[in-house]
């Protein structure tokens, strides 16, 4: 029988990899990648804004753009283990009640959450097959943007994930890292009224923000 999106994941980011992530935020801030999204956000210059963050991890995003742009968030994640550990952190901020989290993919469950202000998905499409379906679902649920982190297309990156895929299949562990073509993905959005506003790169990874027309 085929995996599911939440078992494959659930099994690929743990407790362990969940606290070891949330040790490196306490001590360290947000990541690089994590940081472009974040600053994309704050430049909209928005306030009392409603947030979906999908494949949020440890609800990064949420805990900072609480400070001063967020006021209510839908945290998706197909990792348990990282909603476990979001869960707990906000409630530690004393963000609980503004923030909603669901464990399940993303895609099964879109038609049960509203329409948003902002939309993040930072690093999310790497770990999904069907950037089609993904996008599509994340797309429609923004009224001003939406912004996300992937792979940069380099030869390097792609050979990096096609060894680490390689050693996947021999550990016959379905998880599989995705380099989806980033012109598709561009399209695919503005096809949804998005335009691309933003764009920034950081070692491996590209960050865009894409504004609704
Ligand atoms: C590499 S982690 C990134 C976590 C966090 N956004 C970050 O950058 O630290 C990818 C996350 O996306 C989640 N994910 C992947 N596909 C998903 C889907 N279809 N629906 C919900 N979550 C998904 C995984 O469970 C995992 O938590």
């Amino acid at each position: 029988m085929s995996r599911t999106c939440c078992q494959i994941t659930d099994a690929q980011f743990d407790e362990g990899v969940a606290k070891q992530n949330l040790k490196d935020y306490l001590s360290r801030g947000p990541a690089k990648h994590t940081k472009l999204i974040l600053q994309a956000v704050r430049s909209l210059r928005l306030k009392n804004a409603s947030l979906l963050d999908v494949g949020g991890g440890i609800g990064i995003i949420h805990h900072e753009l609480m400070q001063d742009v967020v006021e209510r968030a839908v945290h998706v994640d197909a990792s348990s283990a990282y909603l476990k550990i979001a869960k707990e952190e906000s409630a530690k901020r004393g963000a609980a009640d503004a923030v909603q989290f669901i464990h399940a993919d993303f895609t099964d469950v879109e038609t049960e959450i509203e329409e948003v202000d902002i939309v993040t998905l930072d690093r999310v499409v790497c770990c999904y097959p069907d950037f089609q379906r993904l996008l599509t679902a994340a797309g429609r649920h923004g009224r001003r943007a939406l912004a996300l982190t992937y792979p940069q297309e380099t030869w390097y990156f792609k050979a990096v994930s096609r060894l680490a895929n390689f050693v996947q299949r021999l550990r016959k562990d379905p998880f599989r890292v995705f380099i989806h073509p980033v012109a598709q993905m561009e399209s695919l959005l503005r096809e949804l009224g998005f335009a691309r506003t933003q764009t920034k790169r950081i070692f491996l990874w590209e960050m865009s923000l894409y504004e609704k027309k």
